[in-house]
């Protein structure tokens, strides 16, 4: 049986924080390790573009970096086939037929578009090719026919928006595309990943990120930087560890083993947020423990990425090869979707 696919991808606008981890990559790299799957991952320079059409050099300069965070995350070239968005037509050609089939109004109403929207003060300002970059979008995932989507929550109405639009194609012009379902973080803390500064959403732009690819000093002032409960204000007093940043970040990095090596005293998180719940437990102790729970998990990142920092030629050939790859397949749903349509005029005398 053919193996069933998977797609998914990341804006290069930047280096990729922890929060592309716990919300994605990580699932694509059990996903990739599992080997049940063919995994393609997109490097989206044209999505990117929809709100830095007059930057592009922005995105052209992240993305090996993105690439090597990917690498540093745990996806691995020959399991994985990475490629590149703009060099993909059947990406730009099927958001051309998708788009009769979604309605201004529908498109206003994706709550993450409206977010972004507002985040960006564009108002009515907004380029056409932000607000429909979901359906760019649907097309990404529907020309491989993939069945899975891993991502982070704030993608869902993308999903959703994809599969109207399957529905909408299949039941207007045949039985041609595969509805995806997104696949989400196993734990529920790693759906969303606050800013260190406590925001809700962890973000370049807003300057609360932790990046992969930190050093170690980097990483370890930024964790004692911490925003945590601002009513806990000396140690006897008792913390709230729901809305706390620094235990949001213990409930999707912190395992039993990381307690047994760094802070034995507890046997897990639950005895600690106890302990800090009651009062009698400061911040700056669990915020050491934070720090060396998250260079644990980040010094195997920043080694595997050292191992392919200096091969930018040797990446840039893969990009080609996948991309070229990716063509392939793309082209093939291409042609079974203007064949559904009756475009395909010169093939058996259609006109
Ligand atoms: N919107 C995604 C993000 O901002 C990137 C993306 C583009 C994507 N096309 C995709 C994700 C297709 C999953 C599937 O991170």
């Amino acid at each position: 049986m053919e193996k069933q696919i998977i797609l998914t991808g990341d804006r290069p606008t930047g280096n990729l924080h922890i929060g592309h981890y716990v919300g994605s990559l990580k699932k694509r790299v059990e996903l990739q390790n599992s080997g049940n799957f063919q995994q393609f991952v997109m490097i989206a320079d044209l999505q990117a573009l929809t709100d830095n059409a007059n930057n592009p050099e922005k995105i052209r300069s992240s993305i090996l970096e993105v690439f090597l965070d990917y690498i540093a995350a745990g996806l691995e070239i020959d399991k994985t086939r990475f490629f590149l968005q703009s060099q993909i037509p059947a990406l730009f050609e099927l958001p051309m037929y998708y788009s009769n089939l979604v309605t201004l109004a529908r498109l206003e109403r994706n709550p993450t578009i409206k977010t972004e929207i507002k985040m960006r003060g564009f108002n009515r300002s907004v380029p056409v090719g932000f607000v429909t970059y979901p359906i760019s979008q649907a097309a990404d995932i529907t020309a491989f026919k993939a069945k899975f989507v891993p991502v982070g929550e704030d993608q869902l109405p993308m999903i959703e928006q994809a599969r109207e639009i399957v529905h909408s194609f299949n039941s207007t012009y045949g039985e041609v595309l595969v509805s995806p379902e997104a696949i989400l973080p196993d734990n529920k803390s790693c759906h969303r990943i606050v800013g260190i500064d406590g925001n809700a959403k962890m973000s370049k732009s807003l300057n609360n990120c932790i990046f992969l690819k930190d050093d170690p000093e980097t990483l370890r002032k930024k964790v004692m930087s911490m925003f945590t409960d601002p009513n806990h204000i000396r140690v006897e007093d008792p913390g709230e560890t729901e809305n706390n940043p620094v235990f949001i970040y213990l409930d999707a990095f912190s395992t039993p083993a990381h307690f047994e090596k760094f802070l034995p005293e507890y046997k897990n998180l639950e005895e600690l947020k106890a302990h800090y719940q009651r009062g009698g437990l400061g911040d700056v102790k669990v915020k050491k423990f934070l720090a060396n729970v998250m260079e644990d998990t980040l010094a195997p990142m920043r080694a595997r990425r050292a191992e392919f920092e200096d091969k930018k030629d040797y990446l840039l050939e893969i990009l080609a090869r996948d991309s070229a790859y990716a063509r392939e397949i793309t082209n093939q749903t291409l042609q079974e979707v203007r064949a559904a349509i009756g475009l395909n005029y010169f093939s058996n005398n259609k006109l």
